[in-house]
């Protein structure tokens, strides 16, 4: 623990760590209520919602059913999903919805006025609400205009979250098995003072996203680095499920480009086919669905054909849909394909699999309440219970928003009750001093990214997990001795959230002792038929 008073002290009623869309739906639904302070480590639009293609999931028209929606969710979960959350998330689809239009947000519809619904792996009907193929940048440019114009929230760009404050910056022992850790807010760093100031809240919502940038290719932005779980774990929250990571299975091959571009899954839900290099099909030989079998068979598929055929890559086929059809749904994939010289409704599409979505995080209740009173937490970053041992594709937005909305309410409810904690020391960096090089953290960085794709991918071993654990425990402790004596600054803290991320993914695998959903270890291949 550090103590030292240098800069700046804030007191709010709801602080906001995250400016992605479960970020953005909780500070506009307690706006109302209090004075909201919304930090983002970066600009405002700078988020994994953004870069959201497919669309969201919600039943909106028949033949579709509340109840297929919820099979569906709980088939790709594999028998990890909470049936109690899948119900709640599903039957508040429509209503998220509709709160989403009438923040502005547009979907795409067709000829006669009626959505139109796209379909993507594992669903069994047309249900996702798209906006051509950049859903996510539609849904992050209406909400965050409308941030901007709310007096009651602060917006904070370039501000990091260091730490959550606890107890323990009072001096008082905290453990994991505490029932009464408190969260007072968060240290935060100022990027352009540099400077750590305290924000004092009565209610602090974790909306950090996932962890993708563990991994040397993957379709997350390069700032998806676990921030807030790495931050509640240290807290002595409650963190689950991280072995489940989910590869996206298409994600263009282009070895120079990071992260990668995402081909949306959608475009297999509109006929394009999977096939090898020599352009034969393989998908029939995994799974009677195919091309649009749940993401874990066909990223596992996928695999193991790049490897069995030594393969570094496998192809995706559109070419028989015409040009106008995939130009009107899928504008900006075509743009970039051609920008690297592939027409895609002339040439297929080279695709690998990439880190894509952390199914597990903080864990939460229904309310959105982590196991840290006056801490919520929603969106990638929490495990809610929903994905389970698989991510339904499209059911992450939706995710975000019902456990933003659940937060606000319970939040609204016992906001009254909270006092702010005065006692809280500020961050104290006495004795520190700027790191010497940063290739100590560039390069502590570069073999976490190789450790975890190499050994941490879609196929696991026992041997393999162990020998990440061994060369993580060294980054651990060289990153750890290197924070005491530092400065902080936010590569340093993206690192050590990074390193606390990838440490429990390898974790929770080793303690689940079988394969499951997107966890497959070669010594353990099969289910149990209980977990
Ligand atoms: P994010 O949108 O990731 O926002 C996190 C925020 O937290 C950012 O503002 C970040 O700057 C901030 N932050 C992080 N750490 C700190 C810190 N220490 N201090 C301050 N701020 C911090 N899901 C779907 O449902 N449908 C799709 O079609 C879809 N397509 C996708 C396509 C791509 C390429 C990717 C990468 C993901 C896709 N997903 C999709 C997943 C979905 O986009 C994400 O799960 C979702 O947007 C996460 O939202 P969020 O609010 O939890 O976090
Ligand atoms: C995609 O468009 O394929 C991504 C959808 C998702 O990750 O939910």
């Amino acid at each position: 623990m550090r103590t030292k008073d240098t800069s700046s002290r804030k007191k709010y009623d709801f602080l906001v760590i995250g400016s992605g869309i479960a970020g953005l739906s909780f500070a506009l639904k307690v706006a109302g209520h209090g004075r909201v302070c919304l930090i983002t480590k970066q600009k405002l639009e700078e988020t994994n919602t953004s870069y959201a293609q497919g669309g969201i999931s919600s039943v909106t028209y028949q033949p579709d059913d509340f109840e297929k929606h919820v099979a569906d969710t709980l088939n790709a979960g594999a028998g990890v999903c909470n049936e109690e959350v899948v119900r709640m998330v599903v039957n508040e689809a429509p209503e998220q919805i509709d709160q989403l239009l009438k923040w502005g947000t547009h979907f795409d519809k067709t000829k006669d006025g009626k959505f139109d619904l796209h379909r993507e792996g594992g669903h069994s009907e047309n249900r996702i609400l798209h906006h051509k193929d950049n859903t996510g940048f539609e849904i992050q440019r209406a909400l965050s205009t409308i941030i901007r114009n709310n007096p009651n929230i602060d917006l904070l760009e370039n501000h990091f979250a260091v730490e959550l404050i606890t107890q323990h910056h009072l001096g008082e022992m905290v453990n994991r098995w505490r029932k009464d850790i408190q969260c007072y807010g968060a240290y935060v760093l100022n990027r352009t003072t540099n400077k750590v100031d305290t924000i004092l809240a009565k209610v602090t919502m974790m909306a950090t996203g996932g962890v993708g940038a563990v991994y040397q290719v993957t379709t997350n932005p390069v700032f998806a680095t676990g921030d807030g779980i790495g931050m509640v774990y240290r807290a002595k929250g409650m963190v689950e499920n991280m072995e489940f990571m989910q590869f996206h299975p298409t994600s263009l091959y282009n070895p120079k480009e990071r992260p990668s571009f995402l081909i949306t899954e959608a475009m297999r839900g509109f006929g394009g086919i999977l096939k090898r290099k020599d352009g034969s099909l393989f998908m029939h030989k995994y799974d009677v669905r195919e091309s649009l079998a749940p993401r874990d068979i066909v990223a596992r598929a996928i695999d193991n054909e790049m490897k069995t055929h030594g393969d570094d890559f496998v192809f995706l086929d559109v070419t028989h849909k015409s040009e106008e059809e995939i130009k009107k749904h899928f504008p900006n994939i075509f743009q970039k394909c051609l920008s690297i010289g592939i027409d895609i409704s002339k040439q297929m599409i080279p695709v690998v699999p990439a880190a894509h979505y952390t199914c597990g995080g903080i864990k939460v209740d229904m309310k959105a309440r982590t196991t840290i009173n006056r801490l919520y937490a929603a969106g990638e970053c929490s495990s809610t219970g929903l994905h389970g041992a698989n991510r339904l594709a499209s059911n992450s937005l939706l995710e975000a928003l019902v456990y933003a909305d659940a937060a606000a309410k319970d939040a609204i409810n016992n906001i009254g009750a909270y006092t702010f904690c005065d006692k809280v020391p500020e961050w104290n960096d006495e004795g520190t001093s700027i790191p010497e090089e940063m290739v100590l953290i560039t390069q502590s960085k570069k073999e976490l990214e190789q450790i975890m794709t190499t050994y941490v991918g879609i196929v696991r071993s026992n041997l393999r997990l162990k020998r990440a654990l061994d060369r993580l425990e060294i980054l651990y402790h060289e990153t750890e001795s290197l924070f005491q004596r530092s400065v902080v600054s936010e590569p340093l803290c993206e690192l050590r959230n990074a390193i606390q991320a990838g440490y429990l993914i390898i974790k929770h695998a080793q303690q689940r002792r079988e394969s499951r959903g997107l966890h497959y270890n070669i010594d353990y291949p099969n289910q149990l038929e209980t977990h």
